[in-house]
């Protein structure tokens, strides 16, 4: 079972559609997939077309520990297709962030939640969220490997070299190694300030940079919004064969597990020190309304996500979708 986080403390920058659709491709080619929505934003439940105010449950209840009953990642599951499975978010997410605190063994929650699984899957694909607090600490302490999604620009270098740091210390303190990956997503090689933000990633990460490059592409803009993954919705969009691409890249890269190590804190201070002179530094953090409703116990619950009506919506009305319009 491999545990991959999507990460950048960078909002914006593709962790979501990387996640779905990573996960959707990987399990198209047959792997068995589990997306962990760990973002208190819910972006990934909701473009997997699951209403978070819908659910009983969420990681949040996994994640946090209650005296008298001990949820796993097995009973919160949403099914979106065949392969396919989300442990769904929700806003409450975010106030793990204070319950966590002080608490003995806080950064190992979702690593033992994740264990607890027993190898039921072949890949965990975890997306994390824009900030750095314990839900990112806990998601880099249950993989083994982090792809970081760059769009094009250098705020999103500095969410990478603030992650780096994490990773630097997750190494030295606690000596987990996680193996980090830049992908660069949102690309359009038609604009200058592409081409030199590529540059610079490829300076910095070296062979730690996937050769699959995720094209800028307006479809998997509207399907997010649609709650699908890209392929579900238009097998030809560019998005859909980039994100292949990654699978494959993904898959192919198991057997050579040992691609180079990054001097994760050479490169965070490099990349720190090269960005100075572009940036102001002030990137602010989303703010999370906390929510007010109680958490119901039910006896049988089987969520839903409304993927599948979706999907059948489109087939069996392709004149009404916006497939027409070109803009490829
Ligand atoms: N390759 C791409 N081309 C065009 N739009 C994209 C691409 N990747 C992501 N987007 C869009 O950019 C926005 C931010 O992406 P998202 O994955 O939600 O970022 P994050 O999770 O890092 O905040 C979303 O509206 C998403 O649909
Ligand atoms: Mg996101």
């Amino acid at each position: 079972m491999r545990v991959i986080a999507s990460a950048n403390q960078k909002g914006g920058c593709g962790k979501t559609t990387t996640a779905i659709n990573l996960s959707s491709s990987l399990s198209l080619k047959g792997q068995k997939v589990l997306l962990i929505d760990f973002d208190p934003q819910a972006h990934a439940t909701m473009g997997l077309n699951v209403t978070p105010s819908d659910l009983e449950k969420s990681i949040y209840d996994v994640i946090t520990p209650k005296e008298n009953e001990s949820l796993g990642i097995k009973d919160i599951l949403v099914p979106i297709k065949e392969n396919f499975d989300l442990a769904p978010s929700s806003m409450i997410l975010s106030a793990v962030e204070q319950e966590l605190s002080g608490m003995e063994g806080r950064e190992d929650r979702l690593f033992k939640a994740i264990q607890a699984l027993e190898e039921a899957y072949d890949y965990v694909i975890i997306d994390c969220p824009p900030s750095i607090g314990h839900l990112c600490f806990n998601a880099l302490r249950a993989c083994e490997e982090v792809i970081i999604p760059i769009d094009m620009s250098l705020f999103s270098l500095r969410g990478v070299a603030k992650l780096l740091e994490i990773i630097t210390l997750l190494k030295d303190n606690v000596g987990h190694d996680v193996k980090s990956r830049a992908l660069i997503t949102m690309y359009d090689r038609r604009t200058r300030y592409s081409r030199i933000v590529l540059e610079k990633v490829k300076e910095e990460f070296g062979n730690n940079l996937f050769d699959t490059v995720i094209r800028y592409n307006i479809r998997l803009r509207e399907t997010a919004d649609y709650g699908l993954p890209v392929g579900d919705y238009d097998k030809h969009a560019i998005g859909h064969k980039d994100y292949g691409d990654l699978a494959e890249e993904v898959i192919g890269s198991q057997a050579a597990k040992t691609y180079p190590d990054l001097n994760t804190m050479n490169v965070a201070q490099d990349i720190l020190q090269k960005t100075e002179e572009y940036i102001d530094m002030s990137v602010k953090s989303p703010v999370i309304e906390q929510p007010t409703y109680g958490m119901e116990e039910f006896s049988t619950y089987s969520p839903q996500s409304n993927y599948s009506k979706m999907v059948e919506a489109i087939a069996t009305n392709p004149t009404d979708s916006f497939l027409n319009h070109e803009d490829e």
